[in-house]
């Protein structure tokens, strides 16, 4: 007779279970809809034509032809697959020529091309970090980034979101762990939209002794003059050590990379386990990815990347004007060097260096109640806009947000037009469910 539990019990009577069941009986389940068009602007889902401000589509390059084509050519000279690691049959000149590209638009040594953004974090993370070493991230990081600290076993010293004050704290305690000190934390915080204070992180850093990862998978290919992220917009580049990103969102594939310091990178190519032991991604989609980082890299680059910010602040703005709790413009601490050569070089930051804000293309709506949130989501999605919600556990208790972004291939009438159907739905459902969080945060008077 065994006594042993089943171990898939907790399939049957998970905590999400309830609420799962009840979102389904009611129909208003956010999650998993169906696309049934190219991921554009406008797209049809479920059988209805849908604005989408629900993708991280920010250049609107999918659709691209050039890109298409990268995909197409790609596909035609590899096949279909693969299948194998890098290491051994799965390396095509494609990788190489990206993995090149991606150093010279990030300005390092050197770069390695993983299958996913989300290996790139746990196979560098997991690699370069182990339990005599501590790593102190932003509790707003990525899951990516917190799986490969719980792989590494190294010490997690989390800080709260963007408390610089809380960061030094985690480093000075770190100072008597014994090990190497890595900081991670997202260039642009997935959720939030809010970027990271990479000048006064990296002065930290260097204070403290510690090594500084910065994610810019929301960051690259869309922040800085020549869209290499955060660190290159904030001007703190050659001061980040490690940069990941992934292939996934501006550079309309699937992907991740890994750029840094040659030695460190070389280290990633022989030891990174995530790199090693998966299949390298299908020849499409790096044929995708370096077509679309080149896009981005041509003349036609910046403007797109100015569009997408400009589409974000119309978004924000008008998401305020009809009475929603938005981030406002988030104001930047530019790095001195950067101040100075600023005017005409940060695409959509404005033109007066002291007074630059950024608007990302992440633009969350704060509800606050998860059922609310449902609820305001299925209003919107059957008045024809598409957004992301995200619900606890992805944001904390009583967060529960509408999570909307841009791209740049959206124009001012289409935006205008889901303004409309925000303000149309808010009238209807405040009068139903009562009153919505306002711009600061608070309820709107009714
Ligand atoms: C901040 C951040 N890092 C990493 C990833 C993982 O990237 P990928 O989708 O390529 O696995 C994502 C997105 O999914 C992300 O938002």
């Amino acid at each position: 007779m065994h006594t042993s539990t089943d171990v898939f019990a907790k399939a049957r009577d998970h905590d999400r279970a309830e609420l799962l069941a009840a979102a389904r009986e009611a129909d208003i389940l956010p999650y998993f809809h169906v696309l049934t068009s190219p991921a554009m602007p406008i797209v049809e889902m479920e059988g209805a034509e849908r604005i989408m401000l629900g993708s991280n589509n920010y250049l609107g390059l999918t659709g691209d032809e050039r890109v298409m084509q990268g995909a197409e050519d790609a596909l035609h000279r590899f096949g279909t697959g693969l299948t194998g690691s890098r290491l051994l049959n799965g390396t095509i000149p494609l990788h190489l020529e990206l993995e090149r590209e991606i150093a010279e638009w990030m300005g390092t040594e050197d770069a390695i091309v993983f299958t996913t953004g989300h290996q790139a974090n746990i196979g560098t993370l997991g690699t370069l970090l182990g339990p005599q070493d501590t790593v102190i991230a932003d509790s707003g990081d990525h899951a990516s980034i917190l799986d490969g600290c719980l792989l590494s076993r190294a010490k997690l010293r989390p800080f709260r979101h963007n408390r610089l004050d809380k960061l030094e704290k985690m480093l000075q305690r770190a100072q008597d762990d014994g090990g190497g000190i890595l900081v991670v934390v997202d260039g642009v915080f997935s959720m939030e939209g809010d970027i990271a204070s990479l000048s006064e992180i990296c002065d930290l850093c260097e204070r403290y002794g510690a090594r500084l990862m910065v994610d810019e998978a929301h960051g690259a290919g869309v922040l800085g003059a020549r869209g290499a992220g955060t660190a290159e917009l904030l001007g703190v580049a050659d001061r980040v050590d490690l940069r990941t990103g992934t292939f996934s969102k501006s550079l309309a594939s699937c992907g991740g990379f890994v750029a840094g310091s040659a030695e460190v990178i070389e280290y990633l190519r022989l030891y990174s386990r995530a790199f090693l032991f998966t299949a390298s991604a299908v020849p499409a989609a790096v044929g995708a990815a370096l077509a679309a980082l080149r896009v981005l890299r041509s003349p036609d680059g910046p403007p797109l990347l100015e569009r997408v910010l400009a589409n974000a602040r119309q978004l924000r703005d008008g998401l305020e004007e009809r009475g929603f709790a938005v981030v406002s413009a988030q104001a930047l601490a530019l790095d001195a060097h950067v101040q100075e050569h600023a005017p005409g070089l940060l695409p959509g930051t404005g033109s007066d260096p002291r007074q630059q804000t950024i608007v990302t293309p992440i633009v969350p709506v704060l509800v606050g109640d998860d059922w609310k949130a449902a609820l305001l989501w299925r209003a919107l999605y059957d008045a024809g806009v598409f957004v992301n919600t995200a619900l606890h556990p992805a944001v904390p208790p009583g967060g529960a947000l509408l999570r909307t972004s841009v791209m740049a291939t959206h124009d001012e009438a289409t935006l205008a037009r889901a303004l409309d159907v925000f303000a149309t739905v808010k009238h209807e459902f405040e009068s139903e469910h009562g009153p919505l969080p306002g711009p600061h945060g608070h309820a709107s008077p009714a």
